[in-house]
């Protein structure tokens, strides 16, 4: 027998058929909740409500698991290429060896970015921020590349999704290059995905660049761990935009904004500028554990700790965590903050109020100091998350369009004035 909810208000019981997924979550399907009772929900920041269906990534906050289509990060993260997982995330399976050499190839030949584009670019301040620069250039795509029309772009949508994946890496680099005060690189269709970011990102042209497969092996990795998380904020903005049949470039714009921000993917940069100031205060964590106790009184928050939906480990962290000591070794790089960060870390699950509220690691905790060993600077960290997130945010999109949700629009409850005279300014 279907099972269901009764909901009594007013005198009146109701029921609302319940769902369960693949994985056993479960919903009251409340489709019908304001027709039936006149009442809509409240749920800030819907910390309870689930916006749609998905077959793409499955997590599970109290047990740190996430799945990629059915495959665990720990195989993928190891195994794994990034654009096998783009493909898997995109498209719904791990590509056979001649899809993957098709879409790998596809992807290598549109890696070029319109030199119009440049014109865009060259009129941003050289100190603007990559990821303010990077939503705008990918919003001006939808310009550069029209056949995308608003709702009409089924047909054309594959390749639009290569175009996405080619070029962002080539836009990203634009940033860093021009903060350098270093001629930008083109794409070479002679190197692989990682390889040809990270010559454009570091190559200059009065020397061979040779790409160090430690430093590939661990942006693969991360890249990897970044690709999807189902419908966080960035992604529900994707989905969000997407409703109302605005292009797939616009769409992703608006994802990368909202990745900006310090709350959601903007923390992996806060977490370094906060280990160094740890640092610079003399290093003492247990400190800097009270004032974010204190959060209320010193408004200071411990980034890269805490999450929407992991009350465990979030698996990445703890990935990210061992290839931290992997990588810093292998390059001999030595960073005090990593050690500053394992000290936080162990400072911080040691203590009630953050072992209370179930408040552990998240991606962006760890994440900061590989990126700048491998010679990431620190304001384009945020950047790699979006390069990496793109595969998901394009999954969602796409899976969105066809499942045909309809257009994203929440109800409200009204608090403000009620019905009132107009008063002419005459009499004000
Ligand atoms: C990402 O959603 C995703 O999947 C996101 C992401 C992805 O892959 O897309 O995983 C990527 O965005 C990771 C999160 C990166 N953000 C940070 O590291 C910023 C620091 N963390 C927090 O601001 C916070 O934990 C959030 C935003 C991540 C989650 O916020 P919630 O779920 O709204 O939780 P909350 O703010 O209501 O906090 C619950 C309690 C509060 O205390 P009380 O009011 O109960 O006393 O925990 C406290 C908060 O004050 N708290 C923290 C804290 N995070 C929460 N206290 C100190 N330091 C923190 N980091």
């Amino acid at each position: 027998m279907a099972n269901s909810a009764e909901l009594t208000v007013d005198g009146k019981t109701y029921s609302f058929p319940t769902l369960e997924g693949t994985e056993h979550e479960k919903a009251f399907d409340i489709s019908n909740l304001r027709d039936q009772t006149g009442y809509v929900t409240l749920d800030r920041g819907y910390k309870n409500t689930g916006a749609t269906k998905s077959a793409i990534t499955f997590l599970d906050g109290e047990q740190g698991i996430l799945q990629y289509r059915g495959y665990s990060i720990e195989d993928l993260a190891a195994k794994a290429s990034f654009l096998e997982v783009a493909y898997l995330l995109i498209y719904g399976e791990l590509p056979t060896q001649e899809q993957y050499h098709t879409f790998e190839n596809a992807i290598r030949r549109h890696t070029l970015v319109n030199e119009g584009m440049r014109t865009i670019f060259n009129g941003f301040p050289v100190n603007a921020h990559p990821m303010g620069v990077l939503a705008s250039m990918v919003s001006a795509m939808s310009a550069f590349y029209p056949e995308l029309e608003n709702g009409k772009e089924e047909d054309k949508t594959d390749l639009h999704i290569i175009r996405l994946l080619a070029k962002l890496p080539t836009i990203a680099t634009w940033s860093y290059k021009r903060s350098m005060g270093h001629p930008t690189n083109y794409p070479k269709n002679n190197l692989d995905y990682i390889p040809n970011f990270l010559n454009m990102m570091f190559a200059l042209p009065v020397e061979e660049y040779k790409v160090d497969p430690v430093v590939a092996e661990a942006l693969n990795v991360l890249l990897i761990l970044h690709a999807d998380h189902e419908q966080n904020c960035s992604t529900s903005t994707v989905r969000l935009v997407g409703s109302s049949q605005a292009n797939l470039y616009s769409s992703i714009s608006a994802g990368i904004s909202a990745l900006w921000g310090p709350l959601h993917g903007g923390a992996n940069q806060e977490v370094i500028e906060m280990l160094e100031n740890i640092k610079a205060d003399g290093g003492d964590v247990s400190k800097y554990v009270e004032m974010a106790k204190n959060a209320k009184t010193t408004g200071f928050r411990l980034f890269g700790f805490g999450h929407r939906v992991y009350k465990n480990f979030d698996p990445r962290a703890k990935i990210i965590k061992k290839a931290a000591d992997d990588v810093l070794a292998k390059l001999g790089v030595n960073d005090p903050v990593l050690e500053i960060a394992k000290g936080l870390e162990e400072a911080a699950l040691n203590d009630e109020y953050f072992v209370s509220r179930k408040l552990y690691p998240n991606v962006d905790f760890y994440s900061g100091i590989i990126y700048r060993a491998l010679g990431i600077p620190t304001n384009m960290f945020t950047v790699l998350f979006a390069i990496g997130r793109l595969p998901g945010w394009i999954a969602q999109w796409k899976e969105m369009r066809e499942t045909k949700e309809p257009i994203g629009r929440p109800r409200q409850i009204y608090t403000g004035a009620t019905l009132r005279e107009f008063v002419p300014i005459e009499n004000r």
